[in-house]
């Protein structure tokens, strides 16, 4: 349920003036140019963090945009090698072309793909709302089964159906599934979701439990101390942690590339103490960092989308202590 709060602060921010909007978002977005990003990336890797690089925009609506993105990650792809960080690639679908032409935009992302594969560089495929989910995941299994591995997708906790596209993918898979797993930001309907808070954080910690036990690659991606505290104790439980290679016997060869098999990823900006402390505490951390010239129409699309982050982030302005970068 979305408070009044939440709403109020949607409908003043999206009347906002730009400039106003711009400063809010300084701290969630790197900046508009390439540049910018590798700038705030070279500032946190002194925060013993990693990256996973977002071109802001997503649903495209000639192919002729998918032309954009592909070309952009390639120059941030080429960043990422110039200034040798340790980052990978974060892409939206739909921004390929997939709700257009299903066999162009999977082409595209596979291309870009295969590109990264050249360079050891992974690509995660965003998850966006209901109508993509299925088509994300196939792609993964597709390209998988042409063999590029070095690619995973995001499931959402909030999502009744994720715990049977885990047994689907690790079907498909075997070890060398790689999720990223977070509550889901869509507001999707109550008939395929869950729609109230402590329905989400069950539903998302149930996730991390089956991925876990499934020897899979576990990407944590949340700020919130319910659904970490219980990762680090399901972590404990399967003898995971820092410095400690990933003990699963069915986690398959991909043990040594994968290091302790798992990583807490946050979005730039939200919650920089709890990620300080993870990261201090010998765990890898990932930090999701947007940029691009979209910068304006992806904060209020998010809004729209999500009331609550924009009470999140009116939280984190009017009282800082409470969220700090
Ligand atoms: P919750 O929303 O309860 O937040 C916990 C606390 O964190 C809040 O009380 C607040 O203090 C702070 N906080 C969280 N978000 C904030 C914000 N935006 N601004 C300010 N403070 C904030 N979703 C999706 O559908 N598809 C995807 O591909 C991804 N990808 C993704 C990558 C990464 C790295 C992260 C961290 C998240 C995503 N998400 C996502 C978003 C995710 O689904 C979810 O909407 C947000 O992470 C918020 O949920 P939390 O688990 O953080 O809890």
């Amino acid at each position: 349920m979305v408070s009044w709060f939440s709403k109020l602060v949607v409908a003043s921010t999206v009347r906002m003036p730009k400039w106003f909007v711009k400063w809010v978002s300084r701290r969630y977005v790197a900046g508009s140019e390439l540049s910018d990003a590798v700038r705030i990336m070279q500032r946190l890797s002194k925060e013993n963090a990693c990256f996973t690089v977002d071109v802001l925009g997503e649903e495209i609506s000639s192919m002729e945009e998918a032309q954009y993105f592909y070309d952009e990650y390639v120059r941030v792809t080429n960043a990422i090698i110039e200034h040798n960080l340790d980052a990978n690639l974060s892409i939206k679908p739909t921004a390929f072309g997939l709700l257009i032409d299903s066999e162009k935009g999977f082409q595209n992302i596979k291309n870009l793909v295969e590109m990264a594969s050249k360079h050891d560089i992974f690509v995660r495929l965003d998850m966006e709302d209901h109508r993509v989910t299925q088509d994300t995941i196939q792609v993964v299994i597709d390209l998988h089964s042409q063999g590029l591995t070095n690619v995973g997708t995001v499931l959402q906790g909030r999502l009744f159906r994720t715990l049977e596209d885990i047994d689907n993918l690790e079907s498909q898979l075997g070890p060398m599934a790689d999720y990223r797993i977070c509550k889901g930001i869509y507001l999707e309907p109550e008939e395929i979701s869950f729609t109230t808070y402590s329905d989400i954080v069950s539903a998302t910690n149930s996730c991390i439990d089956k991925m876990l036990s499934a020897g899979a690659y576990c990407a944590i991606a949340s700020h919130d101390v319910p659904v970490i505290k219980h990762a680090k104790s399901a972590l404990k439980s399967f003898g995971m942690g820092p410095n400690i290679d990933d003990p699963r016997a069915n986690a398959g060869d991909k043990r040594n590339a994968k290091g302790n098999g798992y990583e807490f990823q946050m979005l730039l900006g939200v919650r920089g103490p709890m990620r300080r402390k993870l990261a201090a505490e010998g765990h890898r951390t990932r930090v999701y960092i947007p940029y691009g010239a979209k910068w304006y129409e992806y904060s209020i699309r998010r809004l729209k989308e999500n009331p609550t982050v924009g009470a999140q982030v009116a939280k984190a302005f009017l009282m800082p202590w409470t969220n700090r970068p």
